[in-house]
């Protein structure tokens, strides 16, 4: 097998279900909306729904969650709602890490911290250094993230080895890129779920979803929950992944 296919058949394709999924957490303005309540209160809820979903994770064995919490795009929100999601991840972390840790579960944040508050980058740098040697489930926060904004990161970093005469330009190619990006170790996402009925990305994990399956559902994240989960799931198994190869024949 050449390389190009070993390196796109990372995010391993188990026949019993997903390693890794990813998930875009949308649509909880609207879950409050629907129900005359303040966008913030869905943002809350949202944060249960969270708790919900990392506990059916680990309860169906998956080793890898990616979840996009705050995107680079949101600061075009209005301050007010800026300053309840970061309360609410402040929150999140100093209620939930201890737990979170006791539960095997390694935390890591991808996205771009340059820029952020102080006390919100101790957090993260808090909940990384305590549970950096847990192995049970890796969950990857996307905070401040937007794909884009992370391969341009690694082109610069790349730029800057090359233009030190640390690096053959020659040796670049998309392995080598993809090693510079925010969590290099994690295997690429198998499934990638959005909530809400949207049916875009919206500048996630674009390198990394290249060939995962993607599930759009139609409920609100707030109301997301494990049969939500296991439904995904069940979607996925139905799903024949190719990777650009042709359909593996079934024996006879
Ligand atoms: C997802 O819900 C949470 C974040 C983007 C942080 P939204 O806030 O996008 O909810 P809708 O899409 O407006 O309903
Ligand atoms: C994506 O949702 C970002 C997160 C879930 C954190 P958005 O609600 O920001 O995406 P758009 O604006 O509808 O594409
Ligand atoms: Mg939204």
């Amino acid at each position: 097998m050449s390389n190009a296919a070993v390196s796109v058949r990372q995010g391993a394709d188990r026949s019993d279900g997903p390693l890794h999924f990813a998930l875009i957490m949308d649509g909880n303005g609207r879950w409050a909306a629907a129900r005359g309540l303040p966008r913030a209160e869905g943002h809350r809820r949202g944060v249960e729904a969270l708790r919900r979903v990392v506990r059916a994770a680990h309860e169906l064995g998956i080793r890898h969650l990616t979840i996009f919490s705050f995107s680079a795009e949101n600061w075009s929100r209005p301050a007010s709602e800026i300053g309840d999601l970061f309360g609410l991840l402040r929150r999140f972390i100093r209620n939930d890490l201890a737990t979170l840790h006791r539960d095997g579960v390694r935390v890591r944040v991808i996205g771009e911290r340059e820029g952020l508050d102080g006390d919100i980058c101790s957090l993260l740098n808090e909940a990384e250094e305590l549970t950096r040697s847990n192995t049970r489930l890796n969950l990857v926060v996307a905070f401040n993230y937007g794909s884009r904004q992370e391969i341009a990161r690694a082109a610069k970093r790349l730029a800057r080895e090359v233009a030190e005469g640390k690096r053959d330009p020659d040796t670049i190619d998309a392995d080598v890129l993809g090693q510079y990006l925010d969590a290099p170790d994690i295997p690429h996402p198998d499934l990638l779920i959005r909530t809400s009925g949207e049916q875009r990305l919206s500048n996630f994990l674009m390198w990394q979803a290249a060939y995962s399956e993607l599930v759009f559902v139609p409920i609100h994240w707030p109301d997301f929950d494990k049969a939500a989960l296991e439904e995904a799931i069940a979607e996925y198994a139905r799903r024949e992944r190719r990777f650009g190869g042709l359909v593996a024949k079934t024996a006879s």
